[in-house]
């Protein structure tokens, strides 16, 4: 009915005083009261009291209905606190107390936004940081850990608690990324380098200095160059190993034909001799470039597979049969262990005969006499696939060669000063073809004990003709 407060006081206390005087006006005004102090004292005293009870009468409900909406107030605040953004007071008068909680409401909901605004920036900040392949890290500017991302986290093989609030130099532990971040805090400007953590990892380090507001610090990014380095690496060595290839034949040719034109020309018998030598070293360059034109082929999507739904024996039988002569020369046994039954695959079986072929050669190849080779089919649940795999008791590939056979032209030393022929393009063109039967292909070898090698087919299925 009145809408401030102040006002609903004065006039109830107006209404409180009137009624009291009021009273004591027509008290007094009593013929016997009239001249009599007595009387007079007695009214007034009583009309004293009246007031102030009076005054509790009104003040006690007009403090409580003032003060329950402050009360439900204070009990909404420590819900939002606790998180419960959303609790709000509904306003039941429409003085200043219902003027309050309006501008309370109105006040968490904006503020209910901006806090969503953040939640929000927060949340995409952080994605890209969690899927960013770069590691990143922040430090303050005494160098202490401030942020790290998962990416540099596993770089360093630590976990984002243990790294926080420990110092740069500890988490990194590498001197040469120490010694970046120094020299980026002495000279206050972005400062870039590489750095290669033990064997296996190259890194690009950049780190920049930032000062926002009241914040100072570094922000440090790190990029794996492992693989654009490992391909580097790769290209390089496959210019050279061509190189290579190519002059050795080349090199041959050259003596052949020297001595042809020095003396041999005179003699039919040594100049017949020389020709097939010179014959079968052009067969070694021919057969290269043929290998090599082939897997660039390969490489680039160019030779279609002839895919049909194949019994495995059907890709095994023919180069064991090819290769037997062979393994029987170096006195080696060639066994086939093949379950009876085992699904068809998807494959090009003039393909899989390559594989099969280079994977049982290389086999006689760096087998002693009278080692034995066994080639080896079994179904794999888990991958839906056949493995198709060579196992032989051979010389072995040494550690740090059985990452790298599948390169081109990569042969192990061994393989090089034992002068076992072969261009080293085998194993590249074999996981090419494999990997475009949707396969993959791997080694597993022990020097001095032997290697087996793995490749998987995916079975066929009903609809695969
Ligand atoms: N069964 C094996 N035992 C030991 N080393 C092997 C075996 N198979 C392959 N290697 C190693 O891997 C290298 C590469 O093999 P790959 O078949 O690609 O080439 P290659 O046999 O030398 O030549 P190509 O197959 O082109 O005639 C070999 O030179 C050898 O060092
Ligand atoms: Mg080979």
């Amino acid at each position: 009915m009145f809408p401030h407060i102040r006002w609903r006081i004065a006039i109830s206390y107006f209404i409180l005083v009137a009624i009291v005087m009021g009273g004591l006006a027509a008290y007094l005004s009593r013929p016997d009261c009239i001249g009599d102090a007595r009387c007079v004292r007695q009214a007034v005293s009583t009309a004293a009291i009246l007031l102030l009870f009076g005054t509790a009468v009104v003040a006690i409900p007009v403090a409580a209905r003032t003060t329950r909406p402050v009360r439900q107030l204070s009990q909404i605040i420590q819900r939002i606190a606790t998180g419960e953004w959303e609790a709000r007071v509904l306003p039941q008068t429409r003085d200043e107390m219902g003027e309050l909680i309006l501008a309370f409401n109105n006040m968490m909901d904006q503020l209910r936004q901006q806090h969503l605004a953040l939640l929000e920036e927060n949340s995409q900040f952080n994605t890209v940081l969690n899927y960013m392949i770069d590691g990143v890290l922040i430090t303050d500017s005494e160098g202490s850990i401030r942020l790290i991302n998962p990416a540099a986290t596993k770089l360093f093989d630590l976990t984002e608690e243990s790294a926080l609030s420990r110092s740069f130099a500890e988490v990194v532990r590498h001197h040469q990324l120490i010694d970046l971040w120094q020299q980026c805090q002495k000279e206050g400007r972005e400062v870039t380098a590489a750095a290669e953590i033990g064997r296996e990892l190259f890194l690009q380090a950049i780190i920049t200095p930032f000062e926002e507001g009241w914040a100072k610090g570094y922000l440090v990014i790190l990029q794996d160059l492992t693989t654009v380095r490992h391909l580097q690496t790769v290209r390089r060595d496959f210019i050279s190993n061509v190189s290579h290839e190519l002059r050795t034949p080349l090199a041959s040719l050259r003596v052949i034909i020297e001595t042809l034109q020095d003396s041999a020309y005179d003699d039919p018998e040594t100049a017949v001799r020389f020709l097939d030598r010179a014959a079968s070293e052009i067969d070694v360059l021919t057969q290269m470039v043929a290998e090599l034109l082939e897997l660039s082929r390969i490489e680039s999507g160019q030779v279609p597979l002839r895919l049909q739904a194949t019994a495995v024996a059907d890709l095994l039988l023919k180069p064991l049969d090819r290769l037997k002569p062979q393994a029987e020369r170096a006195q080696i046994d060639l066994i086939l262990d093949l379950p009876a039954a085992l699904p068809k695959v998807q494959a090009d079986p003039e393909r899989i005969h390559q594989i099969v072929t280079n994977l049982l050669h290389n086999a006689i190849k760096f087998t002693p006499d009278e080692g034995e080779i066994t080639l080896q089919a079994h179904r794999d649940e888990a991958e839906n696939a056949v493995v198709i795999s060579v196992h032989d008791t051979g010389i072995g590939i040494p550690k740090e060669d059985v990452g790298r056979i599948f390169e081109r032209f990569y042969k192990s030393d061994r393989a090089r000063t034992r002068g076992r022929g072969g261009t080293g393009l085998g194993l590249a063109i074999s996981r090419h073809i494999v990997q475009a039967h949707n396969g993959r292909i791997w080694v597993k070898s022990k020097e001095q004990k032997g290697s087996s090698f793995y490749f998987t087919l995916p079975i066929a299925t009903p609809d695969d003709r």
